[in-house]
């Protein structure tokens, strides 16, 4: 069944992240032609949508973020004519294509940027770019104090065409990665025609990179980052880069783009800000279509806080006539199998020298409860290649096999992303664990990878794939992402649970087992014991519409009147159809 109308509201959208997905040509990187030999996998897994991390031609200091063609695709991935044949062997299977924009910043590489190196300061071609005097007597200073998010000065000098030294750029990424001037009609005329020429060939969509960060504050003037500024700087309030108002306008901008093309098409902004409300300032209905929900990604492992999260995303999100959407695990983020094991605060990166190290079957168990938990709720949900497989977070990388820039730009101090973006195990005991057929790998596959190969858990009833398929079946079957979400209370403090449709989901995080209702249980994060919930096990109970209370034998519920709901979440539930 393909969803219909607006059908980025409910969807499951997966993301490969091409260079660690499969690689068809055997030199160690994915490719395009790879992830086509793949593409049934994703069909039997049930993802209504594809969202690809860039392929765009790269000189690859950022993993592909670093773009220097954005009509083009890089060679390491394939061509434009590899592109074509992903897009229409996945539409023909229902499922839809989102491609990744960054327009934050370009590539050194970018032909616009190599013109504003060769042309003098102050000429237009600088001003496609953040180019400023250094301070100090001679310009040897940067223009402010901001810092990149990889680590180190936000600025970097150049020598101008006379040899002399010269202006400073500013980069809130890698050095390679100079940030455009989004103020600059022109770059955002390019931008257009970006989008169009995507529009064109047919995507679904785009996830927009560093959405937050296209408009700097006038005046570039000084900030000091708070110390715990989160990931990705989200918790930075006064950010002079994260959420300026002059945004609004390019997205709504880009939405009316999308709108003059037919079919639905979305925009999906990575923004990493403080608040759900904040962020849903980005989704109203002449802007953004939906953004990530960095809030649920970065709660802790416990009811309350989860609760709250939902909760709010669910307050948030409707009443601006947006979806919620949810997410666990991406290529920038620790793999929720070892993060939702880890003291607070300890969530960038993990490697060899960390303080505390989390145990795999544990966080497994964690990551399993936590994905039964997510793909109930009402919204839309993104998965991250592998996680299907309930791959571990790689630690024992040796630091000269890391490539992520916050390695090498904090000299090894923060491990960065490298242990999340290893390249996908397909078959035990082939080369590579089926990456490709010659054991080449960009990131070394750590020993054992293979036990987490898709055709072990395709032969294991009890793996993680066989959850996420029955998760995601159930789900597109009940229509779970259109629901309305009630919670239960009177459960205890060590327990989430809560209606959605005919489900009822129950996930608990204390030690001791909890006596669960009557009902025929749809799926479990692990095996209920004698009608009790372990630890750390979510489950879903068919209880057939009808709501859970003392009689049957159950917990007590508190159900407000429907209408309010709908009032209240702005959502309806949709019967299947
Ligand atoms: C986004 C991407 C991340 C990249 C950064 C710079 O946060 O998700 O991978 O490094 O932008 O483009």
């Amino acid at each position: 069944m393909t969803l219909g109308g607006e059908w980025w509201r409910e969807a499951v959208i997966y993301q490969i992240y091409p260079r660690s997905f499969a690689d068809a040509d055997g030199d160690g990187i994915g490719d395009l032609p790879g992830a086509l030999a793949r593409i049934d996998h994703l069909a039997d897994l049930g993802v209504d949508a594809v969202w690809f991390s860039p392929f765009m031609r790269s000189p690859q200091h950022d993993a592909g973020y670093d773009v220097a063609d954005y009509r083009d695709i890089d060679p390491l991935f394939g061509t434009l004519a590899d592109f074509d044949a992903f897009l229409a062997a996945a539409h023909e299977r229902g499922i839809r294509i989102i491609v990744d924009l960054v327009p934050n910043h370009s590539s050194v590489e970018h032909v616009w940027f190599q013109e504003a190196l060769a042309a003098p300061p102050g000429s237009a071609e600088r001003e496609r770019y953040l180019f400023r005097d250094g301070r100090g007597d001679d310009g040897e200073l940067p223009p402010n104090n901001w810092e990149s998010e990889f680590g180190g000065s936000a600025w970097e000098r150049v020598t101008e065409p006379d040899g002399t030294p010269g202006q400073w750029y500013l980069h809130l990424f890698d050095s390679s990665q100079p940030d455009f001037n989004w103020r600059n009609p022109e770059v955002r005329d390019e931008f257009t025609s970006i989008l169009r020429f995507w529009l064109d060939r047919g995507v679904d969509g785009f996830r927009v990179d560093v959405a937050h960060g296209l408009i700097k504050k006038e005046g570039l003037a000084d900030h000091e980052k708070p110390v715990n500024a989160g990931p990705m700087g989200s918790r930075d309030e006064l950010s002079p880069y994260r959420g300026q108002p002059e945004v609004h306008d390019i997205f709504r901008e880009w939405h009316h783009v999308l709108a003059s093309y037919d079919g639905d098409r979305v925009l999906c902004a990575e923004a990493w800000l403080s608040t759900a409300d904040k962020t849903a300032l980005w989704v109203r209905r002449d802007e953004m279509h939906q953004a990530f929900n960095f809030g649920y990604l970065m709660a802790g492992w416990d009811p309350q806080s989860l609760r709250d999260v939902i909760a709010e995303s669910l307050r948030a999100y409707p009443a601006v006539g947006a979806p919620a959407t949810w997410v666990l695990s991406n290529h920038d983020v620790i793999r929720h199998t070892a993060r939702l094991m880890l003291p607070p605060g300890q969530d960038d990166g993990i490697g060899p020298r960390s303080p505390y190290l989390p145990e795999y079957e544990p966080g497994l168990r964690r990551a399993r409860a936590a994905t039964t938990i997510m793909l109930a709720l009402p919204g839309s949900a993104y998965l991250y290649q592998g996680e299907e497989l309930g791959l571990p977070e790689v630690v024992d990388i040796s630091d000269d096999a890391r490539e992520d820039p916050t390695f090498v730009r904090t000299q090894g101090e923060r491990y960065g992303r490298d242990g999340c973006r290893v390249p996908i195990p397909w078959e035990r005991g082939a080369p590579a664990s089926g990456f490709n057929t010659t054991g080449e790998s960009w990131l070394p596959q750590p020993e054992g990878w293979g036990d987490h190969a898709r055709d072990v858990e395709i032969a294991d009833p009890r793996s993680t794939l066989h959850l996420y398929r029955r998760l995601l079946r159930e789900r597109r079957e009940r229509r779970l992402g259109r629901s309305v979400l009630v919670w239960i209370d009177d459960v205890g403090d060590d327990v989430l649970a809560f209606h959605t449709h005919d489900v009822t989901v129950f996930a608990n995080f204390g030690a001791q087992p909890f006596p669960l209702p009557t009902g025929q249980v749809i799926a479990a994060s692990g095996p209920v014991v004698d009608g009790h919930l372990p630890t750390d096990t979510a489950v879903w109970l068919d209880t057939g519409g009808v709501p859970i209370g003392p009689e049957t034998g159950g917990v007590p519920i508190v159900r407000d009147d429907v209408e309010d709901l709908i009032r209240k979440y702005g959502s309806e539930d949709v019967p299947s159809d």
